[in-house]
């Protein structure tokens, strides 16, 4: 697929055919996706491939369960459906921390605070892996979502994957045969989205 083409024909799938995906095949996708960039090239990312029905039954239960406990209310389908996909892809990120946070850290706490917590660099490689894997997921005919939601459980669920401190979920990507999506969602004008200086 030509990529402008994948760029513009992405969306998020939510709705799977009762098909399995392989896991060959779904390795991959990761082994194309791990050519994404990352901080100092720090490849801070680990990704667990989830297939069992169990596993993933008992992980909706928890985000429906910690959903109701603080929302009051039953989950929306976008925090669930995960567990109707035949794999789902737990992305972890694991700690990166750059020299120049680890001298900030003692020289300038409030850069070092704006480092670490909103400009994040070792999340901003993760996201770039889970973009190349929602890509690479529709270029071989897959059908794909980015979730963050669910992640309300989210130390529920890494108890039940077995993700260990310091490393973080920190998003689930269900990914199947996709049932037919019409609609596509709009973005803002471009004049909206940038300024020349
Ligand atoms: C960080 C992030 C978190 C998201 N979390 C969820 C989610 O929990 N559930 C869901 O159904 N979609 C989720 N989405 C998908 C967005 O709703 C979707 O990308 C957006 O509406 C644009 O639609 P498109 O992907 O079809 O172009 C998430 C997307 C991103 C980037």
């Amino acid at each position: 697929m030509d990529l402008i083409e994948a760029f513009k024909t992405r969306k998020s799938i939510r709705k799977f055919k009762n098909e399995d995906v392989d896991i060959e095949r779904l390795v991959k996708i990761i082994e194309i996706s791990a050519s994404a960039p990352s901080g100092s090239n720090a490849q801070n990312w680990f990704v667990y491939i989830i297939k069992s029905k169990e596993v993933l039954s008992r992980m909706k239960n928890e985000a429906a369960s910690v959903y109701k406990k603080v929302v009051g209310k039953d989950a929306p389908r976008v925090y669930t459906f995960f567990d109707e996909a035949p794999a789902v892809f737990a992305v972890v990120a694991k700690p990166y921390i750059s020299g120049i946070d680890d001298v900030l850290e003692n020289s300038d706490k409030s850069r070092s605070f704006a480092r670490k917590f909103i400009i994040n660099p070792g999340l901003q490689g993760v996201s770039s892996l889970i973009t190349h894997i929602l890509l690479a997921c529709h270029n071989d005919g897959l059908g794909a979502c980015w979730m963050t939601g669910p992640l309300i459980a989210k130390e529920e669920m890494e108890n039940i994957i077995g993700v260990k401190k310091p490393d973080n979920l920190t998003a689930l990507i269900p990914v199947g045969i996709p049932m037919e999506r019409t609609s596509k969602t709009t973005r803002k004008d471009v004049s909206e989205i940038i300024k020349v200086l």
